[in-house]
């Protein structure tokens, strides 16, 4: 038998599209109860309709009395959560350091690493209980520099998100709470539409991956039910590049 998640109340937040969305399909399929999180409350119905089956609740992450609406209104259907996928984030247009406002750069911090930080502090109450999995997305820009790339607020989130991960999961291993980490390379999104209008563009982003293709949602999803299952029960503080190769280049 594959992973399960039998049992386990899931919540996945920027649950309505891209790697969020994968992730939720995959976690009902695999027996959760899951909770599907995002700020646009229509992208994200029309989401849990397609989907079929999960419970969804808006809310800014950026927000934390919805943050906490989130959490209450997922104990009062499920009454525990076991897993939170910090996976809500935004990729700002690139630009240079010089050429970044103060605001977009609060704008991502707020979102990218302040929103994980409220969604995990909510939460961790409710997992001192039974213990829990957090799963944190980062990506391979909090892994390394790249030059033509965000020298900005996107690479500190991401890289900060890295660091939390490990300081988390050694607060919380005796209480049975594993935090885990994954940096995806370039995952065919509508966060990456942006950078492949053409198809030379496409080509060259698939190069540009060791493996020779970009990823698919579902392969993300697929990293993060591992650390979302008991299959992962040892494993606490990794990070996990799944990036076709990316990352060691
Ligand atoms: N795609 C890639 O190549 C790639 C690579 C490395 C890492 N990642 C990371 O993987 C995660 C998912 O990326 P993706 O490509 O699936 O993104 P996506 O397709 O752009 O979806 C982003 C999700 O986050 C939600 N979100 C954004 N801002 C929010 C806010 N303030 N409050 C609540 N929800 C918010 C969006 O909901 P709304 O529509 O309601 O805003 C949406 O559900 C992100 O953290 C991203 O940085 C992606």
């Amino acid at each position: 038998m594959g992973m399960n998640l039998q049992g386990k109340v899931a919540i996945i937040t920027g649950g309505s599209r891209g790697i969020g969305y994968a992730t939720a399909k995959l976690f009902l399929d695999s027996g959760a109860d899951v909770i599907i999180t995002s700020k646009n409350s229509k992208t994200l119905n029309d989401a849990a309709k397609k989907l079929g089956g999960c419970f969804a609740v808006s809310a800014d992450v950026t927000k934390t009395i919805e943050v906490s609406n989130v959490v209450k209104k997922g104990i009062e259907k499920f009454g525990k959560i076991d897993i939170l996928v910090n996976n809500a984030g935004i990729f700002p247009r690139i630009k240079k350091l010089h050429e970044i406002e103060e605001s977009d750069w609060n704008n991502v911090i707020d979102v990218n690493l302040s929103g994980p930080f409220r969604y995990t502090k909510e939460v961790i109450p409710h997992m001192l209980k039974n213990g829990g999995s957090i799963i944190n997305i980062s990506s391979d820009a909090g892994l390394k520099a790249y030059q033509d790339f965000n020298a900005d607020a996107y690479s500190a989130s991401k890289a900060a998100l890295i660091l939390l991960t490990k300081t988390w999961a050694l607060q919380y291993a005796p209480n049975k709470i594993r935090v885990n980490c994954i940096c995806p390379g370039v995952v065919d999104t509508d966060m990456t539409a942006p950078f492949m209008r053409t198809e030379a563009d496409r080509e060259f982003m698939n190069k540009d991956h060791p493996i020779g293709r970009i990823g698919t949602p579902e392969e993300v999803a697929k990293a993060i039910l591992y650390f979302a299952s008991d299959d992962s029960a040892w494993t606490t503080g990794a990070v996990l590049a799944v990036d076709g190769g990316e990352s060691v280049k």
